[in-house]
């Protein structure tokens, strides 16, 4: 009977809703903060992964998604748009069937992973695959919301950053602090504003007693904000962070200076070898992009500059399930066996 109510009436006094909001939820949030053994170990640190893969429609677009819906409906919205590499579109589109609306999304032509499009589709989203990248479909939804009856449900949407902010919360409530340092992945850099904004409010309030320093990684391939200028054709096999041209760079950059962060790249390479180890050492599924926060920090950590006994928690963005096709990439394929106990257990090792 006490299960978890969604992150609108669990922070409802730390986020803008008012009694006659609309709350439309999935009960998104609430997510396992898991300890990392493996790269405690190799880190000499304590590191959690906070797995937000675990969120209703599989990413922590959820939590930002929950507010936006909830407050467009407050304003009589009929049809919501987003442009998306995916995970946005996935929960713009559940969450649109929640509140009884018209989704439409816009996707870069054949750079989704396909569960993501898969449930876009399902839940009955109007889709446009657009011919261009990211950054041409968040010009171009921007462009319809300013001129048509259809409200942004990007995190250009400042209710997205308002709903995101609750996982920082989250980890506090749990650790009873903040973290040392905050990993996380880096795209459009709405997370990383959304995060660094939750641990400010807290420390603000006394329940944190500080800030964690935030560290985010993009691919180096789509890494604009560690270059210092717009990439105008990104490309990266982590297609949910493929952005040139990040709509919260500024606050990204804010997040950096103020926290005594840093902004990095982690190549295709390390994103994938932390992807298997995630899988095949902690037991956690992620997609690719979620695995630059882990790359970011097995990388910082063998270029020595992560000092030993300090908590750390690394965002794990999106679930595995989402994007397989990179769990079965170049992995074994597996025997046929007749039903055969004896040459089962020969071919499993037990005989
Ligand atoms: N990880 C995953 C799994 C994502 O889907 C995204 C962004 C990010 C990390 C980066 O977060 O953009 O706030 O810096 N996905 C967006 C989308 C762009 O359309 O689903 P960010």
């Amino acid at each position: 009977t006490h299960q978890w109510r969604g992150i609108i009436e669990e922070y409802r006094d730390r986020l803008p809703v008012s009694d006659t909001t609309p709350v439309v939820t999935l009960r998104e949030g609430g997510t396992p903060l898991v300890p990392a053994q493996v790269l405690s170990e190799r880190t000499g640190c304590e590191v959690h992964l906070k797995v937000e893969g675990a969120n209703p429609t599989g990413s922590f677009k959820d939590r930002g998604m929950t507010m936006a819906i909830s407050k467009a409906k407050e304003d009589g919205a009929k049809a919501v748009i987003c442009a998306s590499t995916g995970n946005t579109s996935a929960s713009a589109a559940a969450y649109a069937v929640r509140a009884g609306m018209v989704s439409a999304v816009l996707v870069p032509q054949g750079k989704i992973a396909l569960g993501k499009m898969g449930q876009a589709l399902v839940h009955g989203a109007k889709i446009l695959q657009v011919d261009g990248n990211f950054d041409d479909c968040l010009t171009l939804a921007r462009n319809l919301s300013d001129n048509y009856p259809v409200a942004l449900v990007n995190s250009v949407n400042p209710v997205r950053i308002e709903g995101q902010k609750t996982a920082a919360f989250e980890i506090v409530d749990m650790l009873g602090d903040a973290p040392d340092i905050h990993v996380l992945p880096v795209g459009n850099a709405g997370n990383i504003t959304a995060y660094w904004k939750g641990y400010q409010e807290y420390a603000a309030d006394g329940v944190a007693a500080g800030t964690p320093r935030m560290w985010g990684f993009q691919a180096s391939g789509s890494a604009p904000i560690v270059r210092g200028e717009i990439v105008k054709d990104p490309s990266t096999i982590a297609t949910a962070i493929r952005i040139g041209n990040p709509a919260s760079w500024q606050y990204a950059l804010r997040a950096r200076d103020d926290s005594g962060g840093l902004i990095d790249e982690v190549t295709d390479r390390e994103i994938l070898r932390a992807y298997r180890l995630l899988a095949a050492q902690e037991g956690v599924f992620v997609e690719p992009a979620s695995a630059a926060s882990v790359a970011g920090l097995l990388k910082a950590a063998e270029q020595g500059r992560v000092d030993p006994g300090q908590r750390i928690v690394c965002t794990v963005t999106g679930n595995g399930l989402k994007d397989p096709d990179w769990a079965v990439a170049g992995a074994p394929q597996p025997v046929t066996v007749p039903v055969d106990a004896a040459s089962a257990a020969q071919r499993l090792g037990l005989a």
